[in-house]
């Protein structure tokens, strides 16, 4: 055997054999209940949280023991964890099925150090673009950049899907506080014609400026819905090109396409196949953030991600947030059966965070493959899911309480309120501490009976309890707030992917159904009876498609 052979089979021992006393702990300490894990130590709830970057966060709610912690870290060191991160920051290519950096730690890295792709340092082109989308941002907000006819911008809509539309949403949602009051911003994503038109239906074209965000600008939901909006523009305007020009400007990696489409490249935000679309929101994917919240915002926003990047980089693993977090989600989805992430920020300007983390984590860890192609032994990608508290206090938590599955939450909140209105602030953050106490503690068969309830309604009454929960807790708000959140789940999500040994950077997967739609679109369209090779049920659907739109008998 040569000597890497010998290396390989040993580390794979040893991951194995962290995997195995990990079974072993949780048979020991899973029944464990939280009652009583608090009940021996008086101090946990201080001991088990940890702070960095102006997060804190609570981890003491989770069915886990030091031991617990130290045999997760364990499994993250002889999962060479710490290799992975440093060869991510250094721009190797772990995203190996696609052969690319995953480098979105360099759009918020600070100008002047050196992260090097192909011998050229990336940093230098991230600050250009973003000084490029600044100078852009500035002139549409001063009235500067006119539309055709004259008239001042007033309305910004971002076309695109998927990464180039839920981050950009989502951060809009978050930081509305901070943004143009004076303008409106909308988002189309869907290929369905009503999207686009809602979008569009009030607005003068003459005062509309249309993003056309696309990574690789072919995806077929976007381009269509871009060329419905210049059909649209160019009605309310006329066909001139110098129109378009004043009217569309792109985000892509594609500088062809966009030519193409009839973009002046001069008004092109460029990124790179370094970043994911899943990981773009802080690349020129932003610009709608950025004419938003204005460029110093956005920079503070970068800043709050790259103080989350340097944490995530440096801090050994016991106090490592995102390591944490992303450990704390393996104990549960792969030891304890546990299927699903609740996420509940307790703040409505978060109201997207969760739609967003979908893509986040899921288009990321749902995977079945390991890097070297065999099967997956363990679950990956939990669900995640979740509604701003406290509306999902009185929908779904419900079954978080008392039902028959376990399902982890993520609380997040906030000290001060932005809109400090009466006391609604000390009421929400009273829920959220009473939701996790609740979930955690539950209510007793004697907490029940001593309130006098009859004996038929006691088993309805008694709240389990033992469901673990994280609290991250932050000051406020913020654009850098918001950046470290996002880039606290980033890291989290890759210390999941490094664990299971998958690649959360690529997305096969969503391939299949863009390819079969691309069939069947003609089969729809088609004048003659299409000859169909489907199988039974999608041909007959698509047939009586067909039927119902009274194309054939
Ligand atoms: O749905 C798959 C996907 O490739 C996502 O990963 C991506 O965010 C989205 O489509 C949009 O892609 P693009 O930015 O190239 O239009």
């Amino acid at each position: 055997m040569t000597a890497s052979a010998e290396t390989l089979k040993k580390e794979t021992a040893a991951k194995n054999a962290a995997w195995q006393a990990l079974i072993q702990h949780q048979k020991q300490i899973g029944t464990l209940h939280l009652r009583t894990l608090f009940a021996e130590d008086a101090k946990r709830g201080e001991r088990m949280a940890a702070q960095a970057a102006g997060v804190f966060l609570d981890y003491s709610k989770n069915r886990i023991t030091d031991e617990t912690l130290r045999l997760l870290i364990d499994l993250a060191q002889q999962c060479g964890l710490k290799d992975r991160i440093d060869a991510m920051f250094r721009g190797d290519r772990i995203n190996a099925t696609e052969n690319r950096s995953v480098l979105h730690v360099a759009l918020r890295a600070p100008g002047g150090g050196s992260i090097v792709v192909d011998g050229h340092n990336v940093l230098s082109d991230v600050h250009a673009v973003l000084d490029k989308m600044a100078r852009f941002a500035e002139h549409v907000r001063n009235g500067e950049w006119q539309g055709h006819t004259g008239k001042r911008i007033r309305n910004v809509i971002n076309i695109g899907i998927g990464g180039s539309d839920l981050g950009p949403v989502m951060a809009y949602e978050a930081l509305k506080f901070y943004s143009d009051r004076s303008m409106t911003f909308r988002f189309v994503s869907n290929v369905d014609a009503t999207d686009l038109v809602e979008a569009t239906r009030d607005l003068d074209p003459a005062e509309t400026l249309f993003i056309v965000s696309s990574k690789t600008f072919t995806t077929l939901e976007t381009m269509t819905n871009a060329r419905d909006a210049r059909e649209w523009m160019q009605l309310g305007l006329g066909s001139d090109a110098k129109a378009v020009a004043r009217h569309f400007v792109a985000v892509s990696t594609n500088a062809e396409k966009v030519a193409e489409f009839g973009i002046d490249t001069a008004n092109m935000f460029e990124f790179w196949d370094w970043v994911g679309g899943r990981y773009s929101m802080d690349s020129a994917i932003g610009l709608s953030t950025m004419l938003a919240i204005g460029p110093e915002n956005f920079r503070a926003m970068l800043d709050g991600f790259h103080e989350m990047d340097e944490h995530f980089r440096t801090a050994p693993f016991e106090r490592n947030l995102p390591v944490l977090m992303g450990l704390l989600a393996v104990w549960y989805n792969d030891f304890f059966g546990s299927e699903t992430v609740a996420v509940l920020p307790y703040e409505q300007y978060l109201k997207r965070f969760p739609a967003y983390l979908q893509q986040l984590t899921m288009e990321s860890n749902g995977k079945h493959v390991k890097l070297d192609g065999a099967r997956v032994e363990y679950a990956t990608g939990p669900i995640y899911w979740g509604e701003p508290g406290t509306n999902g206090q009185h929908s779904f938590y419900q079954l978080i309480h008392q039902g028959t599955r376990l399902i982890p939450c993520d609380f997040i909140a906030f000290a001060d309120a932005l809109n400090p209105v009466g006391r609604h602030h000390d009421m929400l953050l009273a829920n959220v501490f009473a939701q996790a106490e609740a979930l955690g503690f539950g209510k007793t068969r004697e907490q029940v009976e001593a309130e006098g309830t009859p004996e038929w309604l006691v088993p309805h009454r008694i709240c389990e309890g033992n469901r673990p929960s994280n609290m991250i807790l932050m000051d406020r708000l913020t654009p850098a707030a918001l950046g470290k959140l996002v880039a606290l789940y980033e890291h989290n999500v890759f210390t999941q992917g490094v664990i299971w040994h998958i690649d959360s950077f690529d997305q096969w997967g969503v391939e299949l159904g863009k390819v079969l739609a691309q069939r069947i679109i003609p089969e729809l369209q088609s004048k003659d009876e299409p000859r169909l090779h489907h199988d039974s049920s999608t041909n007959n659907l698509i047939r009586r498609y067909r039927q119902m739109k009274g194309m054939q008998p």
